[in-house]
């Protein structure tokens, strides 16, 4: 067992052999920040300050920069002595936060070519609290699960939305395609992740590709209920064609209702001469030349939250504590 103390707080934790950091973390009652927990996404990013580690496998969503300067993935990361370790962020988790509820699905929806949007309602009387941006798993018959992101505001606690995008061959897209009927029952657990929405104290941005956009959309409307900020919104959101921004006509309801609340669609193949075109990280390069004083909130495939962060920062000035991400990763990535 090795000790590990976070630097600047009066937190230590244990660690048993074998378990990574993050894992060692969320057990002793402390959440660390992540998303993949594969390497893959870079979210859960820490200093190593003192002590040495060691990786089943070498973390990529590193650069070598970063290495040389003692960053390390928590959730790959294992202590081979005490350590010492600089966080982004920790909290305290409530361990009776987490819930398993068998969930009706009660509206089922395709609204584009690959998306759909369902609905789910908990059983009576239960209610499941989270913060907005967070997301759910849904157990697999063959045991798996796959992870969506609340899209409905967290303070409609009887039942969540999610967007589901299809991919060929994906078990719970061929569930979808198949055989889903309104009126199955789901098991899933929630509330799960570190993207939701901290204290507001910045301009505030949000890039999002794809169903990207469902944790935005709970954070806005949670918003809208407990009072939209007074400071500048944008939602930048990315799309191979026009209907990949399945929802734009509810997103541009916002920017009429809002005056501070700008609405960015960004196509990276369809050209309709209208919205703009290109990588949905490069249109915001194009239109801040700093992000020394915005805060980020980046959602979506992790080749584009990889690169926002790596660009944001290196030629944006964002410092790495205004970014906060949830990376989707396909099963070919892990
Ligand atoms: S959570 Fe560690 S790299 Fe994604």
């Amino acid at each position: 067992m090795t000790k590990v103390i976070v630097d600047g707080t009066d937190i230590v934790f244990e660690c048993e052999s074998g378990q990574t950091i993050l894992e060692s973390a969320k057990r002793a009652g402390y959440a660390l920040p992540y998303s993949c927990r594969n390497g893959v996404c870079g979210s859960c990013k820490g200093v190593v300050k003192e002590g040495s580690i060691a990786f089943d496998r070498e973390p990529g969503a590193l650069t070598d920069e970063e290495r040389s300067n003692g960053w390390t993935l928590f959730c790959q990361a294992r202590a081979e002595t005490d350590l010492t370790i600089q966080v982004t962020s920790i909290d305290r988790m409530n361990p009776d936060a987490v819930k398993k509820v068998r969930a009706k699905l009660y509206k089922l929806d395709r609204v584009s070519d690959d998306v759909s949007i369902l609905s789910l309602r908990f059983p009576a009387g239960v209610r499941v609290k989270f913060k907005a941006g967070q997301y759910l798993n849904i157990q697999l018959r063959d045991g798996g699960f796959r992870s969506y992101s609340m899209a409905s505001p967290s303070h409609q606690t009887d039942s969540v939305q999610l967007h589901v995008r299809h991919v060929t061959g994906g078990a719970f897209s061929s569930y979808l395609e198949e055989t889903a009927c309104v009126g199955d029952y789901l098991s899933i657990e929630l509330p799960l992740g570190s993207f939701y929405l901290r204290e507001i104290s910045k301009p505030l941005l949000f890039v999002v590709s794809g169903t990207g956009f469902a944790p935005v959309k709970s954070i806005i409307e949670t918003l809208m209920k407990s009072g939209f900020p007074s400071v500048p919104v944008y939602l930048y959101w990315g799309g191979r064609r026009k209907v990949d921004i399945y929802l734009a006509s509810l997103a541009q309801k916002w920017a009429s209702r809002f005056p501070n609340f700008t609405f960015v669609p960004v196509l990276s193949e369809e050209k309709n001469g209208v919205d703009r075109e290109g990588l949905v990280h490069n249109a915001v390069m194009d239109d801040f030349a700093s992000l020394e004083n915005v805060d980020v909130y980046v959602c979506g495939v992790s080749a584009m939250v990889n690169a926002a962060r790596k660009d944001f920062m290196q030629l944006r000035d964002l410092p790495g504590n205004s970014f906060y991400c949830d990376a989707f990763v396909m099963s070919s990535e892990l």
